[in-house]
């Protein structure tokens, strides 16, 4: 019988190495032999660019374009259409319709065997019978204030795509109360507040109060408060309970505490609240709240909470000790976000933490703005699709929350020139899904197409 030594089981070893590493379809050298077909890029309403990689030794591709996953028909001229380089442009298509696309490669005259098959949805031209609340079935809310909902250009489409409204002003602490009387009272100004309650009655639309206690919006009063803690605490008392209780059956959804968090650091914010009223100051402006109505929904609401875990956490466990009192319904995630950030799978993780804790959600302030790094002068179509996939996922992630857990998703302002962005930054930016000739834009048609996949 032959003996084999170590230097044959070597040999061998090594050539079986050699063949399987032959076979990787990553060689550098021998490359794939069938072509790989890419996602689609750049896609717009009327048409995308379809890409894919080499294949090893081909001088060309055929490629077939067939709006049937089985390319049982082509799409004219895409049945084998022949391409030397690695992508098409594909031109005058359908909006918001599904197409197919494989590739061939062509080595030594003949064809290889077919790629993958790539899906991709034209994106969407909204009809006037596509409104953002026809398609949702949670309130879509937009932020408004008494000059625009008198405006009628502003009240007509308020009126077309919204049934729900948040104050962006008139509802906060410095809207209302003007300062103290003689004998101490609070002095206060409903002028501004009840134009926008009357208005949500008049449309019969959901009204989020927005927001009674905000580090923001302190009045004079407050801020340089000479007397003691405890008349602090019962002026803030007197507040919450006179607002709330004039708005009773009318408000269906307070702010009660807005951005108690300090950025980064997880610890709150040193506010005049904190000071005079202590570190519980949420959980006794919750209670007066509650006492002064028992069924209007409560909420915590506060921004970067799907980016800074850390601020996230902190705000949570406020919310925790307002659960087991039983004095809190919901969560604001304000969303005042950018076209590249957060990622879908992050926000989905941040709405996880008020899911578990059968809290309502509510995205209460979107806009997704696309020049915060200053890069841009001009509002780009390559910015505009992708402030339009932004707003899809947050949308998408949204919509697929459990029924019981969803309220509402509102946007922070209509129409692009109407964004406090461009008063809080020097930079241009067009963050809202309107444009300043109140028209539809891309981020409009990406929140629709999130709602009909
Ligand atoms: C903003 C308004 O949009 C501006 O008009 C105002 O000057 C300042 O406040 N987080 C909130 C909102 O909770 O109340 C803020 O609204 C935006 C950030």
């Amino acid at each position: 019988m032959k003996k084999y030594n170590f230097k044959h089981i070597y040999v061998a070893v090594l050539c079986l190495f050699f063949a399987v590493s032959c076979s990787e379809d990553n060689d550098p050298v021998i490359g794939p032999l069938v072509p790989k077909a890419n996602e689609a890029q750049d896609v717009k309403t009327t048409g995308f660019t379809a890409t894919w990689g080499r294949v090893f030794r081909g001088t060309a591709y055929q490629l077939d374009v067939s709006e049937t996953s089985d390319f049982s028909t082509f799409l004219d001229g895409y049945n084998s259409k022949e391409i030397t380089s690695f992508l098409a442009v594909i031109e005058e298509l359908d909006d918001n319709t599904n197409y197919y696309y494989r590739v061939r490669g062509i080595v030594d005259g003949v064809a290889t065997p077919n790629s993958n098959v790539v899906a991709v949805k034209t994106r969407l031209i909204p009809g006037d019978d596509l409104t953002l609340k026809g398609e949702a079935d949670f309130f879509v809310g937009v932020a408004v204030s008494p000059e625009r909902v008198a405006d009628p250009a502003h009240d007509e489409v308020y009126q077309r795509e919204f049934n729900s409204i948040t104050a962006e002003n008139a509802m906060k602490m410095r809207s209302i109360f003007k300062g103290l009387d003689a004998s101490g009272n609070i002095i206060y100004d409903w002028t501004e507040s009840d134009a926008i309650v009357d208005y949500a009655e008049d449309n019969g639309m959901n009204l989020h109060g927005h927001a009674l206690v905000w580090h923001e919006s302190v009045p004079d009063t407050l801020a340089n408060f000479g007397g003691s803690n405890a008349e602090f605490e019962s002026i803030v008392e007197d507040y919450i309970t006179t607002v709330v209780d004039r708005y009773e059956g009318k408000v269906d959804s307070w702010d009660v505490v807005n951005e108690a968090v300090e950025e980064g650091s997880g610890g709150l914010r040193a506010s005049v609240f904190v000071q005079k009223m202590g570190v519980d100051f949420a959980t006794k402006c919750f209670r007066f709240a509650r006492n002064a109505d028992p069924v209007v929904k409560l909420f915590y609401n506060d921004f970067n909470m799907t980016t800074d875990s850390a601020k996230r956490n902190a705000a949570l466990s406020i919310v925790d000790d307002l659960i087991a009192e039983d004095l809190i319904d919901g969560f604001g995630f304000q969303m005042h976000i950018s076209f590249n950030f957060p990622s879908k799978e992050e926000i989905e993780t941040a709405a996880a933490d008020l899911v578990s804790r059968n809290l309502l959600v509510h995205f209460s302030e979107l806009d997704v703005r696309v020049n915060a790094s200053a890069d841009i002068t001009e509002f780009t179509e390559e910015r505009s699709l992708a402030q339009s996939d932004k707003v899809r996922d947050v949308v998408e992630v949204y919509d697929a929350l459990p029924a019981a857990n969803k309220y509402a998703l509102s946007i922070w302002g209509l129409k692009d020139d109407d964004s406090w962005i461009l008063d809080r930054f020097p930079q241009d930016d067009w963050p809202l899904l309107f444009d300043e000739e109140f028209e539809k834009k891309p981020a409009f048609s990406g929140f629709i197409e999130a709602l009909q996949n």
